[in-house]
């Protein structure tokens, strides 16, 4: 938070200095965590122009933790030398010593120490010199120091190569006043109320959600529970006979998760129905004909549609004995592996409506269609055959775009297939019809927003949100749009 102590004493700091400061230095000083120094800038550079920060990486070199024991207790040859007496130390059991090993040739190729070999019981080994200079102890000791300055560049590179030394990349800021430099910045609310969000504004999504929400409740349909991101594999495709080689399986269309890479609660009854279906069909059809693994119904995904949690609502519906009739809605935000662009990002908002019944027929879904877009102020509606895996028929929906002067797609709808709906225990005689849409696409049209990361992101103007208008789907149709389609 800006109104953190080490943000005010960085803008202290700062007025007293001439230029700038960096943000290690500052770091030393105050005594505190370089990471803090680093989070008082960010959030200094948060309130505008208050600070200017410059990232610059500067090298340094730092002790390895061997390199630090030598600093302190001294090179293995020089605790070797140390190690043997005047009257000498038998070979074997210096070797036996913790620095015996690494620091005998050294020792001996200094000249410091020697070996007798003509003792009777075995070598031993002799000071040459009464005493020696540790010279990488006091070379690691102006490194320590921050003297590393003091050091020539094959001192250096011969330390890192004995793994006594590192050269590190320190990332820190140059910080300098900025145009609105002052040492007093008022505190930022951190915490939000209910009073701030009772007298807030909604983002101009959430105006035409709640628009499009309206409409479904006026027309009886009851919200469908949405609030899982993650969805196994199993809801958002098996079990709306979608085959598991299905291409929108891939990893270049839907994002799997790693962790936790599994759902282990699946209804397994109604697994085994499904996976019976998919490899040997029945309820007269003849299937996909292929080997369904379990393996690939558990892995979980980001919902590539909110069609799975209509599966599973659905599933719910067929539980309850008798069937009764349901109409339900759903408006909640799906996940795709997608090309971004101006109108697409790897997450989106879909509305789906789904009617289940006794009978109904594809006339039933034009009619609900017709009723929900009137509602919307679309009245010219057309409809062209399209296929989705777990619908038959299918339809795109499109309507006659008045400022664009064509058709646009609006819509995907179908009736959903008896292999998704018997396994589920529905009665044979019970259709659902469905169809769904973005919530983006009508949005950007509603408030003239060209490119979606203007409605959605880091980048969107609060000031927009602010000044957008309440939300009211023409509920009349206008004049114009009663015109024959050409
Ligand atoms: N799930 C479809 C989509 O993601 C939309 C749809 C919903 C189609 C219901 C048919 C029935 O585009």
């Amino acid at each position: 938070m800006a109104d953190g102590p080490v943000a005010e004493l960085l803008l202290r700091r700062l007025q007293a200095a001439d230029g700038g400061l960096d943000s290690a230095e500052l770091a030393a000083e105050l005594g505190v965590e370089h990471q803090a120094v680093v989070g008082a800038v960010k959030s200094l550079q948060a309130l505008g122009e208050v600070i200017e920060a410059e990232l610059r990486s500067t090298k340094r070199w730092e002790l390895t933790a061997e390199g630090e024991e030598i600093a302190r207790e001294g090179s293995h040859e020089a605790r070797v030398f140390r190690s043997v007496p005047p009257e000498g130390l038998a070979q074997s059991e210096l070797m036996r010593l913790p620095s015996g090993k690494v620091g005998f040739s050294k020792a001996m190729s200094n000249k410091w120490i020697r070996v007798d070999k003509s003792v009777a019981d075995g070598p031993r080994v002799f000071r040459v010199v009464d005493s020696m200079e540790d010279e990488v102890q006091r070379r690691l000791q102006l490194v320590r120091g921050g003297q590393a300055e003091k050091l020539g560049e094959k001192e250096k590179s011969e330390l890192r190569k004995r793994k006594l030394l590192t050269e590190v990349t320190l990332k820190t800021y140059w910080v300098s006043k900025g145009s609105a430099f002052s040492t007093s910045i008022s505190k930022q609310e951190t915490e939000l109320s209910p009073e701030m969000i009772s007298s807030g504004h909604l983002h101009p999504l959430l105006k035409v959600r709640s628009q499009f929400r309206q409409i479904f409740l006026e027309m009886g349909f009851t919200e469908m529970p949405t609030d899982n991101f993650i969805e196994s594999s199993f809801w958002n495709f098996d079990a709306l006979f979608q085959p598991q080689q299905h291409p929108a399986r891939d990893q270049h269309d839907t994002f799997f998760l790693r962790d936790p890479a599994e759902a282990l609660q699946l209804p397994m009854d109604y697994v085994q129905r499904v996976k019976r279906t998919h490899s040997q069909g029945g309820y007269g059809s003849q299937g996909y004909k292929y080997n369904w693994k379990l393996d690939e119904a558990r892995k979980n995904l980001l919902r590539t549609h909110t069609t799975s949690a209509s599966a599973r609502a659905l599933y719910r519906l067929a539980q309850k004995k008798p069937f009764t009739p349901a109409k339900y809605f759903s408006i909640d935000r799906v996940f795709r592996n997608e090309t971004l662009d101006a109108t697409h990002l790897a997450e989106f908002h879909q509305i789906e409506g789904v009617v289940a019944d006794h009978g109904l027929t594809l006339g039933h879904l034009m009619g609900v269609l017709r009723e929900f877009f009137t509602k919307l102020g679309i009245t010219q509606l057309r409809f062209k055959p399209a296929y989705n895996p777990y619908t038959e028929p299918s339809m795109e929906v499109f309507s006659y775009h008045q400022g664009l002067k064509k058709w646009v797609e609006v819509g995907n709808s179908g009736i959903f297939r008896p292999e998704m709906l018997l396994p589920m225990g529905l009665p044979e005689n019970v259709s659902v019809i469905a169809w769904g849409l973005s919530l983006e696409r009508p949005t950007m049209i509603k408030y003239g927003i060209n490119n979606i990361r203007e409605l959605v992101g880091h980048k969107v103007n609060l000031q927009m949100v602010y000044d957008s208008p309440l939300c009211r789907l023409d509920a009349e149709p206008r004049p114009s749009q009663t015109q024959v389609a050409a």
